[in-house]
């Protein structure tokens, strides 16, 4: 399970505050666990990682006969039924093996007119994913590939092709589920988009991928024992309250940094966890991330002296997957043979270290999460660790970290200006 290290952290929360705060953070966390908490109906999340094996079981039965029968798959799906799918599938390139592709997270004509003609030689299947089975930017994809299939198979073995993860019983795609027999998984109706990643949302298509979804429920299940005691040395309560403390000091953002490129999408997966969770009544932390090296070379300047407004948190892998070592050169043009012989896993890792170092000299309070290493055990962990983290971290700041009313707003405003019926 992940752990965090708090070593740099001391110039800006001193212990005794830490000490001072965290009966607030276990009294949050109990309200939590009690199901006692604002937005109480909506802790579903918490029993996922012990999702019954017979589940488990048929969400990698629909995975296999997705493989077999299908060169890809096509998730459709946007926000929390999308990006941890997505986080997971790109964190395990060697154990996601079959094609997995994504529609419906934006509304470009580019992307998607580029994906259908990617889909031309290829037999694929369609995962539409919606909670509430209405959301414009999937159901306009859904409806593009759906149409697409039917034109190539027919309307029977179109509909043997498609699976629908949604609602047990609400919106129209589980209405559409039903009446043209698509193979169908359910979204709890107490689990909300940014906390699904270990449901049918998130499960199905990494089982497609081909992730062991056992090992990561497993990871899961560590965490939950680990990051659900209520005892101040639990790391997620104190990565909670550091960040809230930070937050009620003034910092405005937060900054997850990776040095591991495959984990790009699991940082976005975070900032919507993060940002969806904590960003109501004008508070929450701003949740930004970067990955390094290659942000160094556009953030580095801004992280390093620019508005001291931020907490940086780096994500951590002890154990690199891999190897790759930098060849002698005779010559040495570019005299760079004092690295030959090192692996580029311990030169990226050096890189971290010197950033760290350079990052809190200049001034950036710095957190470190670290885990042995990427696998389909340790995103599990992981994914509970930052959905416990981030929902402390919520009732901390006083809100709801379960809704997002916000999220309402542009939508009214674009379907008004689209003319759909009955809004104005
Ligand atoms: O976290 C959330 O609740 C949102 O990001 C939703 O997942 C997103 O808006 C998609 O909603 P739906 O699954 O209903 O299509």
């Amino acid at each position: 399970v992940p752990v965090l290290e708090t070593a740099e952290i001391q110039n800006y929360v001193a212990k005794g505050k830490m000490a001072a705060g965290m009966p607030r953070a276990q009294a949050a966390l109990d309200s939590l666990l009690k199901r006692k908490c604002p937005g109480a109906d909506m802790l579903g999340w918490l029993d996922l990682p012990r999702t019954p094996e017979s589940d488990r079981i048929k969400i990698e039965d629909a995975a296999k006969r997705i493989q077999d029968e299908n060169d890809c798959l096509v998730v459709v799906g946007i926000g929390g039924s999308y990006l941890g799918a997505r986080a997971a599938i790109e964190a395990l390139p060697e154990y996601a093996a079959f094609p997995v592709l994504f529609a419906g997270q934006n509304l470009s004509a580019e992307y998607h007119d580029r994906l259908i003609s990617s889909l031309a030689d290829k037999r694929f299947a369609l995962c539409v994913i919606s909670k509430s089975g209405t959301t414009t930017e999937p159901a306009i994809a859904f409806r593009l590939l759906r149409k697409l299939l039917i034109e190539r198979y027919g309307k029977s073995a179109a509909a043997h092709r498609t699976i629908a993860v949604t609602d047990p019983r609400k919106g129209a795609l589980r209405g559409m589920a039903e009446r043209e027999g698509f193979t169908s998984f359910e979204i709890p109706p107490d689990v909300g988009g940014r906390f699904s990643v270990l449901s049918p949302v998130g499960l199905l298509p990494c089982a497609a991928a081909g992730i062991a979804i056992g090992d990561m429920l497993d990871g899961a299940a560590s965490a939950l024992s680990h990051y659900t005691r209520n005892e101040p040395g639990n790391d997620a309560l104190r990565y909670a309250l550091i960040r809230t403390l930070l937050h009620e000091g003034g910092t405005a953002i937060e900054v997850l940094s990776t040095f591991h490129p495959e984990l790009a999408q699991f940082c976005e997966w975070w900032k919507q966890l993060a940002g969806e969770s904590e960003g109501k009544n004008g508070g929450g932390l701003f949740p930004a991330s970067a990955v390094m090296t290659t942000d160094l070379h556009s953030l580095g300047q801004l992280l390093q002296e620019g508005t001291r407004n931020l907490v940086e948190t780096f994500l951590v892998s002890e154990q690199p997957r891999r190897s790759v070592i930098v060849p002698a050169d005779v010559d040495d043009p570019d005299g760079l043979n004092y690295l030959a012989g090192k692996d580029l896993a311990g030169i990226n890792r050096t890189a971290f270290e010197a950033t760290r170092s350079a990052h809190c000299a200049g001034g950036i309070p710095v957190l470190t999460i670290g885990f042995r290493t990427i696998d389909a055990p340790t995103l599990g962990s992981l994914f509970f660790f930052f959905e416990v983290a981030i929902a402390v971290s919520g009732l901390l700041l006083g809100v709801n970290p379960f809704d997002q009313p916000g999220v309402e707003r542009y939508k009214t405003k674009m379907f008004a200006m689209l003319g759909k019926p009955g809004v104005s």
